[in-house]
């Protein structure tokens, strides 16, 4: 009789740590400096020849980096700032919590990237700034988006959370608008556990993030505090790690491509199934492999019931209880009711995430797609 194949446990990631991240924190350990020093200044030097911007800093985690980012660009209560309908609540949360309003618009159909064509409708005399989010491994389209900023004297933050490698037109994200903000939370392309950093090309702005980033003052050491600013540093651990990190990051790139097209090979004859790839405009450096599913509940629960962990598509900001309307209270965003953003809530109901990191074998991926290649059979 033949034996049954046992079954994997597949987690939906695997941050990439090997023994270069840990000799890196030991090292920092043992030279003592723990706070940010010269493994932080090593690494935003890293993080601005990789954007290729003239400046940047740390921040805590891609959240506080958006608010950080926001913050030096002056947005603030009574502003309004457009984001896309799909993105994690990170980016609408960070324009919250500088008192600003998200104003929401839906993403367009192929990539499920902000739709530059909506744009426009959403503008009033209270619009301060976009904040296209590069989601899911892709760019979104920025030309119209900046030439829109430009005609109407709007500020762009770029949300590139998910973006450090993806190229627009062969120009890193991230250093395209006004600020761009990056996250290196574990799932991340690259990780320090938690972590942020926050692009810029102008000095003015970069001066301006260096004082709030560091209660209001240019130096450390100094009780004199020429500006109010808060605590969004880091540490020289979290640095070191990002340090090691960075040095691979062109391999990680390099195999979650690779795993990607094993994944688009072995599903191209399952009609059922789309995999979200890159826009024309972009490179590709796949965050997860999202699938549009016809089923996808019960294909969820399938690769679930086999080890497989899934994570569905964002949930739409529009739909998202806490930003609810209900007789007693006023939605803190800004939104055109449930029917205006039919492609987001598609997005929801067909899109899966599919694990893709580095350490996952081929073997997992042909593992992975003969489970959905018998799901519908
Ligand atoms: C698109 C996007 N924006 C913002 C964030 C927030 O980053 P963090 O979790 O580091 O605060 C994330 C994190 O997943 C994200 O994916």
């Amino acid at each position: 009789m033949a034996a049954t194949p046992a079954l994997r446990t597949i987690p939906q990631i695997v941050p990439f740590l090997t023994a270069d991240e840990s000799a890196s924190v030991l090292q920092t350990l043992e030279d003592g400096w723990i706070t940010e020093g010269p493994r932080s200044a090593a690494f935003v030097e890293a993080l601005k020849q990789t954007i290729q911007v003239p400046y940047g800093v740390l921040a805590p985690n891609g959240t506080l980096a958006l608010a950080l980012g926001l913050m030096a660009l002056g947005i603030g209560p009574g502003d309004e700032v457009i984001i896309p309908d799909i993105t994690f609540i990170g980016s609408a949360n960070a324009v919250l919590m500088v008192g600003a309003t998200p104003v929401l618009v839906d993403v367009e159909p192929d990539t499920f990237q902000i739709d530059p064509t909506q744009l426009e409708h959403c503008l009033t005399y209270k619009t301060r700034a976009i904040m296209p989010v590069h989601l899911y491994g892709t760019a979104c389209d920025m030309d119209p988006i900046l030439a829109l900023a430009r005609r109407h004297g709007l500020l762009v933050i770029e949300d590139a959370a998910q973006g450090i490698g993806v190229c627009y037109k062969g120009k890193p994200v991230g250093g395209l608008g006004d600020v761009g903000c990056f996250s290196f939370f574990a799932d991340k392309t690259i990780t320090t556990g938690e972590g942020g950093f926050v692009a810029c090309r102008d000095e003015h702005t970069y001066r301006q993030l260096l004082l709030l980033r560091n209660q209001g003052r240019l130096n450390r050491g100094s009780f004199v505090h020429p500006a109010i600013g808060y605590n969004f540093r880091m540490t020289d651990m979290q640095a070191a790690v990002g340090l090691a990190q960075i040095k691979k990051l062109d391999w990680i790139i390099q195999r979650k491509q690779e795993l990607w097209a094993t994944y688009v090979s072995g599903l191209q004859d399952v009609r059922q199934v789309r995999i979200l790839g890159a826009a024309s405009h972009s490179t590709h450096v796949p965050f997860r492999c999202v699938l549009m599913a016809q089923e996808a509940t019960q294909l969820q629960a399938h690769l679930e019931q086999a080890g497989v962990q899934i994570r569905s598509f964002f949930y739409p900001l529009h739909r998202q209880p806490c930003f609810g309307v209900s007789a007693s209270e006023i939605s803190p965003v800004r939104s055109f009711g449930n029917n205006a953003y039919p492609v987001g809530d598609s997005g929801f109901s067909q899109g899966l995430c599919l694990p893709i990191y580095p350490t996952l074998t081929d073997d997992d991926v042909h593992y992975i797609v003969d489970l959905i290649v018998a799901f519908y059979s």
